[in-house]
């Protein structure tokens, strides 16, 4: 295991207020998404969203790091570039999800564990090879009427650490993301205890798993209320619920904490990592990133709608709410920046 390459690959993933791009859908996943807007479900649709990604101008300057998909990292750009020397040379780090997806939990009706720790080393090795330098593993959990359990919590958690101590030693940076999803009508406070709960149990198993702390980015969700609770939290009180929650779990050797998304909307992402960096950014031991999905591709998958003639505007989407979430980094995002995109927008990048 190099470890000096592991520690400098997770600084540099969080360097520069920069983010990482999830852009690491499963097929259902991205399927689902492309059949919602009426976009052909294929693979070649899909590899053609995927290059319209790539290739926006400037990416680079507020992504450190974009996370695949089995497909995207085995395929080319339309020209016969590799999409993965198209990442690198844009100077975002390839990263790549490796598990296989959350399957129902045997005797716990409705919660998950996610598999894919079979054959994880081989598949590593390749990766590595191929040039990724990181990787992700998705566990969730539901809060629901007598959910989670404790049993859930810990095979998501063990699951966890196994996929992080095999990461390391393959010499790649695990982004561990334990996700309390969104649904349901629970309050802050239930998300709080479940938060809590989870991080600190993921946190024991790293570590009697000998994960490397300062190799590692931890990917969870803020704290919220759940989407069907009537009493919806302001920004501040989500930045201090989700702060101080982070502060109850996660080790001060973890060099950077990158947010899922959840199904927010991409302005509520923004805004809401912006409060936790105004609020509390000069006081943390770790930076305070994004690893988002939907909220960084949502706006431009819609102005793509699987049209070549809509690249260049979807690239502005995307390339202007990279920038959006580079700025919350700083707690310098605010909604004057939501202005409509017109076509004669300008850039930095393009002046
Ligand atoms: P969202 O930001 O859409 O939640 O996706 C993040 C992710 O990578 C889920 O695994």
């Amino acid at each position: 295991m190099n470890t000096q390459e592991i520690t400098k690959t997770a600084k540099t993933l969080i360097s520069q207020d920069k983010g990482l791009l999830a852009m690491d859908e499963s097929h259902p996943t991205c399927n689902k998404r492309f059949a919602a807007l009426g976009i052909p479900q294929d693979e070649e649709t899909r590899r053609a969203y995927r290059e319209m990604i790539v290739t926006t101008t400037g990416l680079g300057e507020s992504i450190s790091g974009a996370i695949l998909y089995d497909e995207t990292i085995r395929q080319k750009k339309k020209d016969g570039t590799p999409i993965i020397k198209a990442i690198i040379d844009a100077g975002i780090i390839p990263g790549i999800k490796v598990d296989m997806g959350a399957k129902d939990l045997a005797g716990y009706p409705g919660e998950k564990i996610t598999e894919g720790l079979d054959g994880l080393r081989d598949r590593l090795k390749e990766y590595f090879q191929m040039g990724a330098r990181f990787a992700k593993w998705r566990a969730i959990i539901a809060i629901g009427h007598g959910i989670p359990s404790q049993t859930c919590i810990e095979t998501n958690a063990h699951a966890l650490a196994r996929y992080a101590a095999l990461c390391q030693e393959a010499g790649m940076v695990p982004v561990v993301e334990p996700e309390v999803l969104m649904d349901g009508d629970h309050t802050l406070q239930q998300c709080f205890e479940v938060t809590e709960k989870v991080l600190r149990t993921v946190f024991n198993q790293l570590y009697s798993q000998k994960v490397m702390l300062d190799g590692m980015i931890l990917k969870p969700n803020m704290v919220l209320p759940g989407l069907g609770c009537p009493k919806q939290e302001s920004l501040d009180k989500v930045a201090d619920a989700t702060v101080n929650c982070l502060l109850q779990a996660v080790p001060a050797a973890v060099p950077g904490i990158a947010f899922l998304s959840g199904g927010q909307s991409s302005e509520l992402a923004s805004a809401r990592l912006n409060a936790m960096n105004i609020r509390f950014k000069s006081r943390l031991p770790w930076a305070l990133a994004f690893s988002f999905a939907r909220a960084i591709q949502q706006p431009a998958l819609e102005i793509w709608h699987g049209e070549e003639i809509n690249v260049p505007k979807a690239q502005q989407a995307l390339y202007h709410r990279a920038k959006c979430n580079q700025a919350a980094r700083r707690g310098d995002y605010n909604t004057g920046m939501e202005r409509p995109i017109h076509d004669n927008t300008v850039y930095k990048h393009q002046i």
